[in-house]
């Protein structure tokens, strides 16, 4: 936490430690607020091998009918785990490399409601052998609901009622919801969601696992990396890193800094932006607090958002996912010419500019008022991609008890669809439609 000493002072930071360590304890003992959605907590350390099997199972018979395009549908939790390994996981340029493809094309849907994206969608279908994972816990979702619905039409003209139940895969409640009872009655295979795990920290079950193994990545050592950090991050130690983090991010909040910007010098971590703004804005955003989750890619985004984190209002902090290592070696080459003025950079690695780029921006926005907190990772690979999905899943618990909401409701995200519902005549509505309309046409 060096990139915060000088906007903390030591006893500050023991006091905030003292409040993670507390709420630590409140998530170990279960005695919070939420507390019937603890699952996600033991699920590196408890997922049996029996279920990565299985999820191997829908893959290989999946081979066996050579699908080659995935359609995942699902949105917020039941979306964007996946969606995030897969960006971290894939190849830049897979879908442009000319090379015989390993594992089927991931494609996601009902994360809209954009009649664009779904046309476009079925004119991909129809070109493709394919396959669908339709994800949705309460099972009664709009979005992927709608999207399903068109996708299952599609696959049953396509390939005949029986054949299309073949290549549909449900993820949902074990009782409950309309995709349960859709799901029995076509005969889909299910997996099962289970009660005490909400959408947003969903990732290391069948939401996120699922699709990750069918895209051809080891979800074991995903498990792994996670089962690492959970043992990591279990014990009532200031050495903690989830209360180290959940201490330092609460207590910049309290001195206003009110926006934590996730920071990542990777285009493939992009998408862990998203799936981390998700975690944390729905598991802290309410009751009027919650610090405001936002993410950038640099360096590409220190040509559009740069300004403003230097010099704009001093209200954000910046949680730097720093990479080690990575996968891939290139080398700058030398110019006779060197009309760039660049061949002091010859016989260096891409990664060495990325990495003093990196450490440039630290210092530059330290010295411009945003304190920097880090979590390094040695490199971006389904083990390490586990271990992040854990802390960030741990510390969110911890914080969110500092702050004094319940982590694991989200009661703000009914009012858009209650309206949305109105608007659109949904049956027993009215009274509120009528008022909406009311308001729309002033
Ligand atoms: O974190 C959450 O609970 C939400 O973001 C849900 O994941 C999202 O609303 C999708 O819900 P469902 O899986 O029930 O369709």
């Amino acid at each position: 936490m060096g990139g915060c000493t000088s906007f903390v002072n030591s006893a500050e930071y023991k006091d905030y430690i003292g409040k993670a360590l507390g709420a630590l304890d409140v998530l170990e003992k279960e005695s919070g607020e939420g507390n019937d959605f603890l699952g996600w907590k033991h699920l590196p350390s408890s997922t049996p091998e029996s279920l990565l099997k299985e999820f191997e199972s829908v893959r290989d018979l999946w081979k066996s009918k050579h699908i080659d395009l995935v359609v995942v549908i699902g949105i917020g939790g039941s979306y964007l785990g996946a969606k995030c390994a897969l960006e971290a996981l894939s190849h830049s340029f897979e879908k442009q490399l000319k090379r015989e493809k390993a594992a089927p094309e991931i494609v996601f849907a009902g994360h809209n409601l954009s009649e664009e994206y779904m046309a476009e969608l079925l004119d991909l279908m129809k070109e493709r052998n394919v396959g669908v994972i339709v994800i949705s816990k309460s099972g009664t979702t709009t979005e992927p609901a709608v999207a399903f619905r068109i996708v299952k039409n599609h696959m049953e003209t396509a390939y005949g009622t029986e054949e299309a139940a073949e290549r549909i895969v449900a993820v949902t409640d074990a009782k409950k919801g309309a995709l349960k009872s859709l799901s029995v009655q076509e005969g889909y295979r299910t997996f099962v969601i289970e009660d005490n795990v909400g959408g947003r920290f969903s990732v290391l079950t069948p939401v996120g696992l699922l699709p990750i193994v069918i895209a051809g990545f080891d979800a074991r050592r995903i498990l792994e990396g996670a089962a690492a950090m959970e043992k990591e991050c279990a014990g009532p130690s200031e050495n903690n890193p989830a209360v180290q983090y959940a201490a330092m991010r609460n207590l910049l909040y309290s001195k206003g800094k009110k926006i934590e910007i996730l920071v990542s010098f990777n285009p493939k971590l992009q998408y862990f932006g998203e799936w981390w703004k998700q975690l944390y804005g729905e598991s802290e955003g309410k009751d009027g607090k919650g610090i405001f989750p936002a993410s950038v890619n640099f360096t590409t985004d220190l040509h559009s958002m740069g300004q403003y984190i230097q010099d704009g209002e001093r209200t954000l902090m910046e949680t730097v996912i720093s990479v080690g290592n990575s996968n891939r070696n290139v080398i700058i080459g030398n110019d006779p010419q060197n009309l760039d003025g660049l061949n002091f950079l010859s016989g260096k690695h891409v990664e060495e500019c990325n990495r003093k780029a990196e450490l440039g921006t630290k210092l530059a926005h330290i010295d411009g008022g945003v304190p920097q907190l880090s979590v390094s990772i040695d490199r971006i690979d389904e083990y390490n991609l586990g271990e992040l999905f854990y802390f960030f899943e741990k510390a969110c618990g911890i914080s969110a008890y500092v702050l004094g909401v319940n982590p694991f409701n989200q009661p703000g995200v009914e009012a858009y669809k209650k309206n949305m519902f109105a608007l659109l005549g949904k049956p027993g509505y009215e009274d509120q439609a009528e008022k909406l309309m009311a308001r729309l046409e002033n």
